[in-house]
């Protein structure tokens, strides 16, 4: 009997997790949605905010260096709108806002967004940030949540909306010079903590700043709700957002912003429904980086976009070079199972896994109608600089599809079904042996071992062929069986005839070949000639041998002498 008692499991036992300190988020009446039935069928605004103070929350701050880096993978990528930092916040990055501006390095068709809390201390320093910028979004933020107005701020609705539009009556005021010498500026308005607020007054105070700043159908405001803290299911946030649409007051004058995190893993999901109750801007960063579990992860987001047949409006075709300067920037690893990027995600070890990717490539490449549709892989591991070689790796877990795939993939061996039956319990064997992930070579290896330099008595030495009369080969070799050496002769109507021949009459085996494959293994000079073929003997056991060699009657000939041992063996 198990040990286990699932008695102890129960609510209130010892065993238990302390679940009733939580309460269940509250979710909004909104009975007749409509989000649920829209698709996203276009790419968003991205906004990156991975240069935000503190490089969002890393152990170790980006170095100027690094934040250039970024910067400029950044801008590589095509990211239009960027958060180069919080100004007010960290001298840094008040340098690095200066450094970007001062030598140029801002494309006309980006606009640099700057964080700044709803202080005039801040306002005044962000601006002189920016000060000589061509497009600025200035975006502002405070704390609207029920819960941070009744445990941290201790104040009233009306004070929290009083914050914010004095606020934002500041930004527009110390933003005249700037506007005046020809910066374009934008205001961003994050009520943080937009899921902890409530809905009626999210709205209200939305509407305030907008009002304040004069927001005109050609100088939106950017309305940016955040999950600061993810708190429900993703389909809560849409709920939230198409309520948040519907009581707006003047939507036109709004671009609906999303800025979510991941504390329930949903952080991608979460904007993208958000996007189907009508937001159009994304805030988040590469590969999901962000304070605890992290932001929106933008290159997921994207490239869910880009399998769907959406063009994601960034460039993401080279993600090792991504990957690299993230890892460099962040310091922190991208997890081999990371969507998209992850050295395993294009990757099957199971047998029946590779060989539908196997037959998925060929009807693909046999001139499907162009569309991607190879089973296990959601999109061509090419279009982000990986390559179709990779999808399969083998372990003890991989059967003959892995094998042959691999053969096939680096180099060039096509084997026979039988073959390839007789190869995988041997590679596999050798997996469970050894432990772990074969790579190619060892497979190749193995494969040569067991088929090709097959360890047994004969051995080929060299040989003659002479064309006879009637269009008949003579050939004359000498092999070696165990310790002797024997010179043999034979006829037949080509050479391998005449070999086999000369094998049986001298040695007196039975020999017939059964089956008999021979092409060439690469182009070019180095180009090789393999035979594949099987013999029988008089108990009629058959038996494959493998021969490579340049010349195509050497292949043909060292496969026979490699079956012969392999029949030899197996006697
Ligand atoms: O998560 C958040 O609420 C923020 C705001 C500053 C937008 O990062
Ligand atoms: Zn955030």
């Amino acid at each position: 009997m198990s040990t286990y008692s699932v008695k102890n499991n129960a609510a209130g036992s010892p065993r238990a997790m302390p679940f009733k300190k939580y309460k269940p988020f509250q979710p909004i009446a909104l009975k007749d949605r409509t989000w649920p039935d829209q698709t996203i069928d276009q790419a968003p605004r991205w906004c990156s905010v991975d240069l935000r103070d503190g490089n969002q929350a890393l152990i170790e701050p980006m170095t100027p260096l690094e934040k250039q880096m970024m910067y400029d993978l950044l801008i590589d990528l095509g990211f239009k709108e960027i958060e180069v930092g919080f100004p007010a916040a960290s001298q840094t990055d008040f340098d690095f806002v200066r450094k970007i501006i001062e030598e140029g390095l801002i494309p006309d068709d980006v606009t640099i967004q700057v964080l700044c809390q709803a202080r005039e201390d801040l306002i005044t320093r962000t601006i002189e940030a920016v000060s000589g910028a061509k497009n600025v979004i200035f975006h502002l933020y405070n704390s609207t949540s029920t819960l941070q107005r009744k445990v941290v701020f201790g104040k009233s609705k009306a004070e929290i909306i009083e914050l914010a539009t004095q606020a934002t009556d500041l930004v527009k005021t110390f933003i005249q010079p700037l506007e005046a010498a020809g910066t374009n500026v934008i205001l961003e308005y994050s009520p943080e903590s937009y899921t902890a607020t409530e809905m009626d007054f999210a709205v209200e105070i939305c509407a305030a700043v907008m009002e304040v700043w004069g927001a005109t159908p050609e100088k939106k405001v950017i309305l940016n709700l955040p999950a600061t803290v993810e708190m429900t299911t993703p389909n809560i946030y849409a709920d939230q957002l198409e309520y948040f649409l519907r009581h707006l007051p003047r939507r036109d004058l709004a671009v609906i912003s999303l800025h979510t995190h991941n504390d329930r893993g949903t952080g991608v999901a979460a904007s993208e429904l958000g996007l189907m109750a009508g937001a159009e801007r994304i805030e988040g960063t590469l590969f999901g980086n962000g304070e605890r579990t992290g932001n929106c992860d933008i290159i997921t987001m994207a490239m869910n976009l880009f399998s769907q047949g959406v063009d994601p409006q960034l460039y993401l075709s080279d993600m090792q070079r991504i990957t690299a300067v993230s890892e460099a920037c962040t310091k922190i690893p991208i997890h081999v199972r990371q969507p998209y990027a992850g050295e395993l995600v294009f990757t099957a070890f199971s047998g029946s896994h590779q060989d539908a990717i196997r037959k998925g490539m060929a009807f693909v490449e046999s001139g499907s109608d162009g569309a991607w549709e190879v089973p296990y892989l959601p999109i061509d591991p090419a279009d982000v600089g990986g390559s179709y070689r990779e999808t399969v790796r083998v372990n003890s877990q991989s059967g003959k599809g892995g094998v042959a795939f691999i053969l096939e993939n680096y180099f060039d061996v096509q084997l026979p079904r039988e073959l390839l039956l007789e190869l995988s319990p041997i590679v596999q064997k050798k997996s469970e042996s050894e432990g772990g992930e074969l790579k190619p070579d060892t497979i190749w290896n193995t494969f040569v071992q067991e088929m090709v330099d097959v360890e047994g008595p004969y051995q080929l030495i060299d040989y003659q062929i002479k064309t006879i009369p009637g269009e008949r080969e003579h050939c004359s070799a000498r092999v070696r069986v165990s310790e002797s050496e024997i010179a043999i002769e034979g006829e037949g109507a080509g050479p391998i005839d005449a070999f086999v021949s000369a094998l049986a009459k001298t040695l007196n085996e039975s020999v017939n070949v059964v089956d008999y494959q021979e092409y060439a293994l690469n182009e070019g000079s180095e180009a090789k000639a393999i035979s594949i073929i099987a013999i029988s003997d008089a108990q009629s056991s058959k038996c494959f041998g493998v021969g490579i060699s340049p010349n195509t009657t050497t292949a043909a000939f060292r496969s026979i002498i490699a079956a012969l041992n392999r029949l030899w063996r197996e006697s």
